[in-house]
């Protein structure tokens, strides 16, 4: 059988080449990290080679790569996305080819081998016990619903996933969760009021007398929380809820502990770090995005049951066609929402067995350790602030004019300047009501000396537009 492609082997020793100088040469091109192009001008490239007799594929694949933005530069400093390893490229034309789904043990076999194999490795790390499970899932916002949906199951009082809602059921979650609990929540049928948010201290970290409060008032206002969602790590500021403290109250209270650490759930590779994630080997399930910090390309994403069997639960459903309803290991589509799984497992599994923990470990310690280099130099520079002591390698910060230039709109026009000038990506976000630079230090290329420019390049805009 030939691959029906113009000429698929020279066009893929082309692309190859392509990457491989794209991977050299990524610091001395010209084109910017950041997208040059407005939507509109986006859309009318793309409609006008949309409209062309198709080119050669090799300049294609180009055009697409300069019309990107360039998470693999060291200046990519900005979003929660992982420069992928690039041997996952070499992995995912694998897998496309093979196009194999992990729903079932007939279609997906090496893949779910090995989905287990990599689950027990974390199992094992996490301290999750002999009965817990794992499965991949097509990101953390699917995740958390997987394991809301688990909790719901869990501690509702009854067949929820036969009855559905009765009754008011919540969920508490820090007030600085990240949008998909609620989006879960809400999905689920808990209504906005189906989430009660947990305020938090200067730290950002959830303020743990205000758990039992909001629980007694839950329930005289006659809800059934059922579960408590903390942060390992938060989005916007990357801070660590207390996990140990929130672990205490699920148990006293008979709550489901669900952390989410789409982010941060991989610093329990990191000796120096381990110890924000303290309290998670009692939570029931644990959410960890692979195509966050772990160098993986997306969707590649793990939950964590600590007691498997109900994960099963969750989804009780029939599908004479699919479905059987036993709980082998192999028997993936019991235990997800998702029909069609790609083989993401192996993603993952590869990552274990050509990298390793001792790779993984130096270099989440280094991000986090680089977050806090570059706190300690807003911390030395007069007129920078920090949102918060970072915890991991997400940084806030903001520059505080000497004018009387109204800070929030100052530092926005900052970003945009930035990104406009296309040499560094940066993000923005609002803490407890205060507009913040934003940076995650993600790409394992990025050094002191990236940050040091980052900064000086703030600061240059920042006098200017002050
Ligand atoms: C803490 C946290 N949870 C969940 C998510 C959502 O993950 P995904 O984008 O994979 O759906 C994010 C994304 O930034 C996150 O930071």
């Amino acid at each position: 059988m030939k691959p029906d492609f113009l000429n698929f082997q020279q066009k893929g020793h082309e692309l190859i080449d392509l990457l491989s100088d794209y991977y050299k040469n990524i610091e001395k091109s010209d084109f910017p990290v950041t997208v040059e192009r407005t939507p509109a001008e986006m859309l009318e490239h793309w409609q006008a080679d949309f409209q062309k007799t198709p080119n050669d594929v090799t300049e294609y694949f180009e055009d697409i790569l300069k019309n990107s933005i360039q998470v693999n530069h060291p200046n990519f400093i900005g979003h929660q996305v992982a420069a992928p390893l690039p041997i996952h490229t070499l992995v995912n034309a694998l897998l496309t080819s093979l196009n194999n789904s992990i729903a079932i043990y007939e279609m997906g076999a090496a893949g779910l081998a090995m989905e287990k194999i990599v689950a027990d490795y974390f199992i094992k790390q996490f301290e999750f016990g002999k009965s817990a499970n794992g499965i991949f899932v097509s990101g953390g916002s699917i995740g958390n619903l997987t394991a809301l949906l688990a909790a719901r199951q869990a501690k509702a009082g009854y067949d929820a996933w036969t009855e559905g809602n009765l009754g008011d059921l919540a969920v508490m979650v820090s007030e600085e969760a990240h949008y998909c609990v609620s989006r879960a929540t809400q999905s689920m049928g808990f209504g906005a009021d189906g989430v009660i948010k947990i305020p938090t201290d200067s730290q950002l970290k959830i303020i743990p007398e205000q758990l039992d409060i909001l629980y007694q008032k839950a329930k005289q206002a006659g809800k059934k929380v059922i579960a408590v969602v903390g942060n390992g790590c938060s989005t916007s500021t990357g801070t660590y809820d207390n996990l140990e403290v929130m672990a205490d109250f699920c148990e006293a209270n008979n709550l489901w502990f669900h952390v989410d650490g789409a982010h941060g759930a991989p610093a329990i590779l990191s000796k120096k770090y381990k110890s924000l994630l303290k309290g998670a080997e009692r939570a029931d399930s644990i959410v960890m995005d692979f195509h966050k910090m772990l160098l993986t390309p997306a969707l590649t994403t793990i939950v964590l049951f600590k007691n498997g069997q109900t994960s099963a639960e969750a989804f009780s459903q029939k599908a004479d066609y699919l479905l059987e309803q036993t709980q082998e290991w192999y028997q993936g589509a019991n235990r997800t929402l998702e029909c069609t799984r790609p083989m993401m497992s192996v993603r993952a599994y590869t990552l274990l067995k050509y990298y390793g923990g001792d790779y993984l470990e130096n270099y989440i310690t280094r991000m986090y350790d680089l977050g806090q280099y570059f706190a300690q130099k807003i911390i030395a520079h007069p007129q920078f602030e920090l949102a918060t002591l970072p915890d991991c390698n997400i940084v806030c910060f903001r520059f505080l004019p000497k004018s009387d230039k109204e800070i929030n709109q100052l530092n926005y026009a900052i970003r945009k300047t930035l990104q406009e000038e296309g040499e560094f990506y940066m993000v923005q976000t609002v803490v407890k009501g205060r507009a913040f630079l934003r940076i995650t230090i993600i790409n394992q290329h990025t050094t002191e000396v990236h940050l040091d420019r980052l900064l000086e390049a703030v600061e240059r805009i920042a006098l200017v537009l002050e």
